[in-house]
């Protein structure tokens, strides 16, 4: 029987912006078991880093408004105080981030900045200077030992990316949040990010939060889907069900645009028209002006997530019920 690690109940979060606000994640549920690899995926803009960084109570604006429930291990995230926050970030929560130059500190060595974090668990500087040098070995930095010594604006993204990995891996998280992690690397690079998260996965049975445009990230090492569309998880569940069932139409249009039978390569397309720009919480399915099946109803009412079958949720008027 899996173990849950961390809930998304009815999250919901709205920025405050110049004339109004902006509904930018709205009822999202899910649940990553530990050891698992949750994949969520979606265009751009619907949401995905304000669910990654509100877990970590690290959302960059302060204009936001936030409700719902975010549990780890039995405990709602957002009733922690700032040190138990603290504490949680890092050593049980990691957080690779879109722009590894957004967390790594400009004016420090990177090999300093792991030892910093590693000096909290109370080993001497050797020690923890030579643990610097095992774990950028262990991401297959190249040049490790001269590495080190260098500052975050001289490595390439890639070498980002792999400090970004070294220091989750000295801290080794229960839950690791991956927003974006192989993007902007090439697909050598991306390869053995992935082998690594895998790794990471098998040995110490982390779970992964997996935030990627690629399908074929999906395919290769997740274990449950959840889609995104305009700030609302529109499907999530097994990612065999869903590859080989999408039951939600914006899921199908996705699947269908992808190159592959397979899916082993494919990157997330984008279908005709745009995601709207929620301004207003108007009824109505968020999806309708691009759906090809949209009736009254779905100009109306907001569709609720239903159960489709086990782990199987979709948010479509048409699905789990009989058509109105
Ligand atoms: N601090 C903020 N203030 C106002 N709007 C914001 C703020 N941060 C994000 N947004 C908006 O919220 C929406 C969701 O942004 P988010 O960064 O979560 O998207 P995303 O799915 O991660 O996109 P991408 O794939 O491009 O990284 C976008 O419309 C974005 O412009
Ligand atoms: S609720 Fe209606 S508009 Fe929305 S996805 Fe389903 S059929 Fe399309
Ligand atoms: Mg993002």
């Amino acid at each position: 029987m899996s173990e849950e690690l961390l809930r998304l109940e009815n999250l919901s979060i709205d920025y405050k912006v110049k004339d109004g606000y902006l509904s930018a994640v709205n009822d999202v549920n899910c649940v990553v078991n530990k050891g698992e690899v949750f994949a969520i995926v979606g265009e751009s803009g619907c949401g995905k880093s304000t669910v990654a960084h509100s877990i970590m109570n690290l959302l960059p604006g302060g204009n936001e408004e936030i409700s719902g429930k975010i549990i780890f291990k039995g405990k709602d995230l957002r009733e922690c105080t700032r040190q138990e926050m603290e504490a949680i970030r890092g050593k049980e929560i990691g957080m690779i981030f879109q722009n590894p130059l957004d967390s790594l500190n400009p004016v420090y060595k990177v090999g300093d900045q792991m030892a910093e974090a590693i000096l909290l668990d109370k080993v001497d500087k050797q020690e923890a200077w030579n643990r610097v040098i095992k774990l950028f070995k262990d991401v297959k930095m190249p040049d490790a030992e001269e590495r080190v010594n260098s500052f975050p604006h001289e490595l390439s993204g890639g070498m980002r990316q792999r400090v970004m990995i070294a220091m989750m891996l000295s801290r080794n998280p229960e839950l690791l949040i991956a927003d974006e992690p192989t993007t902007a690397l090439d697909v050598t690079i991306e390869a053995q990010i992935l082998q690594i998260m895998k790794e990471l996965k098998d040995k110490f049975n982390t779970a992964i939060m997996l935030i990627t445009h690629n399908f074929g990230l999906v395919a290769e090492i997740a274990d449950k889907i959840g889609i995104m569309y305009a700030g609302e998880m529109i499907e999530s569940g097994d990612v065999f069900e869903i590859f080989a069932h999408p039951t939600h139409p914006y899921t199908q249009l996705l699947m269908q645009a992808l190159p592959s039978k397979t899916k082993a390569e494919g990157r997330l397309k984008t279908i005709d028209g745009s995601v709207p720009r929620i301004t207003e919480k108007k009824p109505g399915c968020r999806f309708a002006n691009r759906c090809p099946y949209a009736k009254e109803i779905c100009f109306n009412e907001n569709p609720e997530a239903v159960f489709v079958g086990e782990g199987h949720y979709c948010r479509c008027h048409m699905v789990g019920k009989e058509e109105k």
